[in-house]
């Protein structure tokens, strides 16, 4: 039974994962190369916005359950939850992961096991024992150590509990392998813990998140469509959705966030002349931004005096996060081509993000000073607003909530 686990990288995977499996009684060492993470973690608080995540650390760190360092050091399980983020030319970054591995060698020992969260391209678990091999001639590995994948499939704003009742994959380079990390998975996990291979785990995440982009790139495209025929794109979803077996996602601004407008990337990389649908859903979702621009841009040239307002900057609906947002994308656009004109509102951030040059204001002020509104993310404050505040405006809707006689 293992006792011991040492996660490397504390973010937004690593961190909670620690915690929670501090809580169910197992000794987690946390390692960061970020001092900043170490000394806030050791100080019992958290560097990241989660549910219920500060007091969960808060009472770990305190029994000394979860304890952070700058370096590995000997426990049972190794666990690497490293970025795997895309270079400049969209392949996958494994240099994170490959620095990670390096800094858990020397501390391996027979009966050890190590296991990859982070998100990564298929063979990279066989790659990542091929590295300790080389770096530990004295172990068999895998035999001595075991290698294994997990994918990580939890949604921000519900890590704690998702962590708890998904149900997990979990592939080994052998069964032994798998067994042995499935095992660890079962102390903490309530949802079902599926044992397979490391490829097959490694390509389900992969597959996971290029079937949402895919999904979202049909809802665009038919975006597309509708407007080019002059049919609300939303009444064609809503009765298309009645028949017992469709169900179109909603369209939007893009796809953002560093997940679902990342990790297609890596199937493409792999496989380019097999993966064309995927290819063209992320060059379908990168390209839907062109378009809101240029239906604001017709309306912001047939009225130059008309003022420009933003409604909405994070990734998706609900959240601060501006990773990869086509909402940031186009208000910083939308600023760029007309300086002095345009405003955002975000209501979960406090003041506007480098790069943009536009003020933030409230939600008030920008429904007063009227002009073109661009609803870039369906936030519910912004499916509150009463209809009466929205006449006159001249309304560029991506998301279907601003829509005649909703
Ligand atoms: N955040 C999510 O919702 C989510 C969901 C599913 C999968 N994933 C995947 O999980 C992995 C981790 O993502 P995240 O969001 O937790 O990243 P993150 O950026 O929040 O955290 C990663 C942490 O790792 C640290 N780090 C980097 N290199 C290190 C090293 N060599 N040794 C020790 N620490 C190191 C960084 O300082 C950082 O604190 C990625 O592959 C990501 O794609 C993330």
């Amino acid at each position: 039974m293992v006792t011991s686990v040492c996660v490397i990288g504390l973010g937004y995977i690593g961190l909670p994962t620690a915690a929670l499996m501090a809580s169910k009684g197992l000794r987690v060492l946390g390692v960061d190369t970020d001092a900043g993470v170490v000394s806030t973690v050791n100080g019992g608080r958290v560097h990241i916005v989660e549910p219920d995540l500060a007091g969960l650390v808060r009472e770990v760190v305190a029994r000394g359950a979860l304890s952070a360092h700058a370096a590995p050091s000997a426990a049972e399980v190794f666990m690497i939850t490293v970025p795997t983020p895309l270079t400049a030319e969209r392949r996958p970054q494994m240099a994170y992961v490959e620095a990670a591995t390096r800094s858990i060698a020397p501390v391996l020992k027979a009966g050890d096991i190590v296991i990859l969260e982070s998100t990564s391209p298929v063979g990279s678990t066989l790659r990542m024992a091929g590295q300790l091999a080389a770096l530990r001639p004295d172990l068999r590995i895998p035999g001595d150590i075991a290698i294994a994948y997990c994918p990580e499939r939890v949604l921000p704003g519900r890590i704690l509990t998702e962590l708890v009742d998904n149900d997990r994959c979990v592939g080994g380079l052998t069964t032994a392998c798998t067994e042995r990390a499935a095992e660890l998975y079962e102390i903490f996990v309530r949802g079902q813990v599926i044992r397979t291979n490391a490829p097959t785990a490694e390509l389900v995440k992969l597959a996971e998140n290029s079937f949402r982009d895919v999904n979202i790139a049909f809802a665009n495209e038919l975006s597309l469509v509708s407007d080019r025929h002059g049919i609300d794109v939303w009444d064609v979803i809503a009765l298309a959705n009645r028949h017992p077996r469709v169900n179109i996602l909603k369209p939007g601004p893009g796809v953002g966030g560093h997940c679902i407008a990342v990790d297609p990337w890596f199937i493409v990389d792999a496989a380019p002349e097999q993966a064309r649908l995927i290819r063209t859903a992320r060059e379908v979702n990168d390209a839907k931004p062109d378009w809101v621009m240029a239906q604001v841009t017709a309306l912001a040239t047939a009225e130059p005096d008309l003022p420009i307002t933003c409604f909405g900057l994070a990734f998706k609906a609900g959240v601060d996060d501006l990773r990869e947002s086509p909402a940031l994308e186009i208000a910083e656009r939308l600023a760029h081509a007309h300086p002095g004109r345009v405003a955002a509102v975000e209501p979960h951030i406090t003041a506007p993000p480098k790069g943009l040059e536009a003020p933030l204001i409230t939600l008030d002020a920008a429904l007063a000073r009227g002009g073109i509104f661009v609803l870039l993310v369906d936030h519910s404050v912004f499916a509150r607003v009463p209809a009466a505040r929205l006449a006159g405006a001249r309304i560029v809707d991506t998301r279907g909530l601003w829509r005649r006689g909703r």
